[in-house]
C-alpha cells in the first residue's frame, strides 16, 4: 500500500505549507470546524519535539546526539475537539513553552536535522487513522513539508504566502518575540525537506487578506468539491 495515498474518496485530507506568520494555523482551524476535519499542527510537533531536546539537554549541533535522542522519543496523540496535540512520554507539553523565545530560536536547527524528521515522520501520517478513528470527515494538516514530502497525493493542497514585513507585523501583534526571517531562511535552504511551494499545489498571498479572505478562498473549492460528491 502506497503510505502517502489517500485513505478513501470520502476522506479528506487538506495540505496547507508555508512560511512563519503565514496564516496556516487560523485557516486550518477554520477548515476543521467548516468541514469536521481533525486540525493536525506539525509545526507543534517540531516546537513539542524541539522543548523535549532542549530539556534533555541535547546541543542543537550534535547530530548524533540529536538522532539518539529522538529515536527514542515515545509520541503520542491526544484529541481535544477538533485538535490533535501530542504527548510525549505521556505528558502533553504547554502551549506557552511550546512558543517561548527558546524553542522558537532553536526548532528551525533541530528539525533541518534528517533523524528529527524522520522520528515525525510515520507519525504524521499515522494521524489520518486517528482521525478516522474518532469519526472525523478527515484531516487538515499544516506545516512545511506537506504537500510535498507527508501527504504529496492529498485531495488539496495549498501554499500560503505573504509579505515579511506583514508576517513580522503579525507575529509582534501576538506579543511574540520570534525571528522569522531567520527560520524562514533555516526551513528554505535546508537539505531535508525544505519548505517550497508544492509542485502542483494552489499558491496564495496573504499579504493584503484578511484572515476571513484567506479562509473564504481555501475553503470555496473543498467545499465545491463536496457539494459535488453529495
Ligand atoms: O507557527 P509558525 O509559522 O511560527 O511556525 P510553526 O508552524 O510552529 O513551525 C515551527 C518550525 O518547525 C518551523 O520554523 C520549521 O523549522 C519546523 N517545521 C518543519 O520543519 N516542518 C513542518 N512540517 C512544520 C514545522
Amino acid at each position: 500500500m502506497n503510505p502517502t495515498a489517500p485513505m478513501a474518496p470520502s476522506f479528506l485530507i487538506v495540505a496547507i505549507d508555508g512560511g512563519a506568520a503565514a496564516g496556516k494555523s487560523t485557516t486550518a482551524r477554520a477548515l476543521s470546524s467548516q468541514f469536521n476535519l481533525l486540525h493536525v499542527d506539525t509545526g507543534s510537533y517540531y516546537r513539542a519535539v524541539t522543548h523535549e531536546l532542549l530539556r534533555q539537554g541535547v546541543p542543537s549541533d550534535d547530530t548524533a546526539a540529536i538522532a539518539h535522542a529522538a529515536s527514542g522519543l515515545a509520541l503520542g496523540t491526544r484529541v481535544q475537539g477538533h485538535r490533535a496535540q501530542i504527548e510525549i512520554g505521556g505528558h502533553g507539553v504547554d502551549e506557552a513553552a511550546l512558543r517561548g523565545p527558546a524553542v522558537n530560536a532553536a526548532v528551525s536547527h533541530f528539525a533541518a536535522v534528517p533523524a528529527v524528521r524522520s522520528a515525525l515522520l510515520a507519525y504524521q501520517r499515522d494521524q489520518a487513522r486517528i482521525a478516522r478513528e474518532h469519526g472525523f470527515a478527515g484531516l487538515v494538516m499544516e506545516g512545511r513539508d506537506i504537500g510535498t514530502v507527508i501527504f504529496p497525493d492529498a485531495d488539496f493542497r495549498f501554499f500560503l504566502h505573504a509579505d515579511p514585513a506583514e508576517r513580522a507585523r503579525r507575529r509582534a501583534a501576538e506579543g511574540q518575540q520570534d525571528s522569522i526571517a531567520e527560520r524562514d531562511r533555516l526551513d528554505s535552504t535546508r537539505k531535508a525537506s525544505p519548505l517550497q511551494c508544492p509542485p502542483g499545489a494552489t499558491g496564495l498571498d496573504s499579504t493584503h487578506l484578511t484572515l476571513e479572505e484567506v479562509v473564504a478562498r481555501v475553503s470555496a473549492p473543498i467545499a465545491a468539491r463536496l457539494a459535488a460528491n453529495t
